[in-house]
């Protein structure tokens, strides 16, 4: 079992008890991408879809064991401003970069030598397929595109989903996780 600080496991478990409202991933799902970013290695994650900064903070836990850092958009400043003061609770702002304003715009203007190797995206559902297109070419091969709401909001996230399981350089699985969770490896 992971061991997590006492500030922090406070701070997961009073966002738990308002998780419905922020759209927060589950506990599992947290523990599930903590896992996946410490077992790559992971150096530059990105997070599409801060909201209070749940996830956020399951990622920059695993970032801080592999050193990396983790970028995150939200597009509403309130929501960001909780989320990094949920980060300054958990010792972990240092490590993580918020940016405000539209996932979209922001990727579009990325530099062209930014790269990640792991994406996290959870924001709005039928703009995942926009997301894929405008970070595909800042992943580097092998790194991870995850998605939360594959299952629970399947019909908005198909177009997503069939161009990520068309794509060769990708390959991809859904696993059975609280909303559905699915994995793209960079391959090519
Ligand atoms: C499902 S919530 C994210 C939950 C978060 N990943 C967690 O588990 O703690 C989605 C968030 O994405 C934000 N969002 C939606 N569309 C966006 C966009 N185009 N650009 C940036 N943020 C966006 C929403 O404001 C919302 O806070």
């Amino acid at each position: 079992m992971l061991l997590i600080a006492d500030e922090t496991e406070k701070v997961l478990e009073e966002l738990e008890t308002t998780q419905k409202q922020f759209w927060n991933v589950a506990r599992e799902t947290g523990n599930f991408l903590n896992m996946l970013v410490k077992m790559n290695n992971i150096q530059n994650a990105l997070e599409i879809g801060t909201s209070n900064g749940y996830s956020g903070i399951w990622l920059a836990l695993a970032l801080k064991e592999t050193g990396g850092q983790l970028t995150t958009i939200e597009f509403y400043e309130k929501r960001q401003s909780v989320a990094i003061e949920n980060f300054k609770r958990c010792g972990l702002d240092r490590i993580i970069t918020s940016r405000v304003g539209d996932a979209c715009t922001i990727l579009e203007y990325l530099k062209e030598d930014e790269f990640f190797d792991f994406v996290f995206i959870d924001a709005s559902k039928p703009q995942y397929l926009d997301y894929f297109n405008l970070i595909k070419p800042h992943l580097k091969k092998g790194g991870l595109i995850c998605a939360d709401n594959v299952t629970s909001h399947a019909a908005k996230v198909k177009p997503f989903l069939d161009a990520v399981n068309a794509d060769d350089d990708f390959q991809t699985e859904i696993l059975p996780l609280p909303a559905g969770l699915s994995v793209s490896y960079r391959i090519g």
